[in-house]
């Protein structure tokens, strides 16, 4: 560790378990420099509204060096900062203001896949075939007369072929986009250099990361390769070629190590799509610690839906001895306001409806705005009294809906390119946030944002629902600093309601949260209100509980 390590001694090493956690994507959040690019003297300039949010954790999607073939998730630089973003100095500065708020630092690690521009990458093409340099990443040659043809038909996550030529019969595997080579994860070397990209950013006071498809690292490739028909058969449990293989987590374990090495140790989030059921591999105490539960971001508003996922994740936690994590939304999916407001497909996802509404050009009829915005309050103050950590995105507290009309040459996501009349891609989601209602950009930044922003973004911005106690803005600030007084066990008991569209829960300090799934008012049991009323995500009588509606109490 180095002298610049900024973790005072009586942090609680359990701190995440309960934690909420507030993702920022960096180039959307909020521009100092003026170039339009959110930046990390941006982030430090939003502490206080961080603090004052009553978060406990921020994370930052990539802010490393990077052409943003991906938005960031393609590094050149896993142990800097991007220019278009700001400097080492920058972060220092950033971390030590977060922490001087009582606010941790998580950062995401991209660790399946570097950027094509990485000094790595650059070496690995300038080498032969079968050499050290080109070991680190996974190069196999074509197939036909003279490897002219990819070694596979393999589909690429964003759609289009998975392996890319370079010019002497070999090719290159990339799952994600071209720009997104994968790493070899049977190579020493790459083993190596991660662990000191974890104690770099551990030593410069980073309470933990979030391990960017951490399901995917490992890969069984030998000859001969399966085609995509074969692949898509294969279960992905243990022993897919590609996905959620059983040996990833004797890299977690090595990474435990190295993350134990702290005081208190640096904590650890998978993103792993994996089924349910395998989640808890990522989550133990000697892997990772924790994992990302992405049910409810995948479920309509549903009681019966929302039940049954609480319930089962639960028992997740409890498997892996980790706490369960909550998300409605992130960067990748359309934000959980406008997901709401959507008519139901019982055939399809949440997430996947959100999606296909995208695609079909984001229709407004279709769209009960809302609706949306009032389930999504709810959803949130459900969320927030569940036991386990809640990971909230960027916007969601400002109640921000899915940008639907970027025109096409403003896209950036590759999914857009690369999956054409299949997905329109993550760029509405990534809309830089409004601030201000009358400033430049909404008080983004002073020259053109990255994205366009949409004229409605007005009536959403923080100033305004700074000085409006009913804003979403203030429910989340409430819900926040009332969370924080009540914390308790990680534990819930569910009561009964006498209506199939209403959940109750109790905690174990008395801690009551009511979430009526109906959209018509329900009368509720009396019991079930006694107690101090603390908190609704709309005007409540405490007579009926209104329909798309949560209610917070405190029972003795
Ligand atoms: C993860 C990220 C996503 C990115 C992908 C490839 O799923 O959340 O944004 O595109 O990994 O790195």
């Amino acid at each position: 560790m180095n002298d610049s390590v900024q973790t005072p001694l009586n942090i609680d090493p359990d701190w995440w378990r309960q934690a909420v956690v507030y993702q920022i994507y960096p180039r959307s959040f909020s521009d100092q420099d003026g170039n339009g690019i959110g930046d990390l003297v941006g982030i430090t300039l939003k502490v206080p509204y961080l603090k004052e949010l009553g978060v406990d954790a921020a994370w930052l999607s990539p802010f490393y060096p990077s052409a943003l073939a991906d938005g960031g998730y393609d590094v050149d630089d896993y142990r800097d900062v991007d220019p278009k973003i700001g400097t080492l100095e920058d972060f220092d500065v950033m971390a030590k203001t977060l922490h001087d708020a009582g606010i941790k630092l998580i950062v995401d690690i991209v660790p399946n896949h570097s950027s094509d521009r990485h000094e790595w990458f650059i070496e690995a093409l300038n080498s032969p075939k079968g050499s050290a340099a080109r070991d680190r990443y996974i190069f196999r040659d074509g197939t036909g007369t003279n490897g002219e043809n990819p070694p596979t038909d393999w589909v690429s996550v964003f759609g289009g072929r998975a392996w890319e030529p370079v010019g002497d019969g070999q090719w290159y595997l990339h799952i994600f986009a071209p720009e997104q080579p994968d790493l070899n994860w049977e190579n020493s070397e790459v083993h190596e250099d991660f662990k000191k990209t974890l104690r770099f950013w551990s030593d410069r006071g980073v309470d933990g990361f979030r391990v960017d498809v951490a399901h995917g690292m490992a890969k069984d490739l030998t000859e001969p390769l399966p085609s995509e028909a074969q692949l898509q058969e294969i279960p992905k449990e243990g022993n897919h070629p590609i996905w959620d293989r059983d040996e990833v987590h004797n890299i977690f374990e090595e990474w435990r190590e190295v993350l134990n090495e702290y005081a208190p140790p640096r904590t650890a989030v998978a993103e792993a799509w994996v089924e349910t059921h395998r989640r808890p591999a990522y989550a133990r105490s000697t892997g990772l610690g924790q994992a990302f539960n992405f049910d409810l971001l995948s479920s309509r508003f549903n009681a019966q839906e929302f039940r049954d996922i609480v319930a089962l994740n639960l028992e997740l936690a409890k498997k892996s001895g980790s706490s369960s994590t909550w998300v409605l939304s992130n960067h990748d999916v359309v934000r959980h306001a406008t997901r709401y407001g959507l008519p139901i497909d019982a055939e399809k996802t949440n997430e996947q409806v959100g999606r296909e509404w995208l695609l079909a050009g984001g229709p407004e009829d279709q769209l009960d705005r809302e609706l949306g915005a009032r389930r999504a309050r709810a959803a949130t103050l459900f969320e927030l009294a569940l036991p386990g950590s809640a990971y909230l995105y960027q916007g969601e507290e400002l109640g921000l809906h899915e940008v639907a009309d970027i025109s096409d040459d403003q896209r950036q996501d590759p999914t857009f390119f690369r999956s054409p009349g299949i997905n329109i891609g993550r760029d509405g989601c990534r809309v830089p946030l409004p601030w201000e209602a009358l400033g430049d950009a909404f008080g983004f930044s002073d020259a053109k944002p990255h994205l366009p922003q949409p004229h409605w973004f007005a009536q959403y911005a923080a100033d305004i629902q700074d000085a409006d106690p009913t804003s979403t803005l203030n429910l989340y600030r409430a819900a926040l600093r009332l969370r924080t007084e009540l914390q308790t066990d990680e534990e819930l008991e569910w009561l009964e309601t006498g209506n199939d569209k209403v959940l109750a829960f109790r905690r174990p300090n008395g801690w009551v949260n009511i979430t009526n799934f109906a959209t018509f008012d329900v009368k509720i049991p009396e019991e079930l209100t006694e107690g101090e009323f603390l908190l609704a995500s709309v005007p409540f009588d405490g007579e009926k509980l209104p329909g798309s509606t949560s209610v917070w109490f405190k029972q003795d």
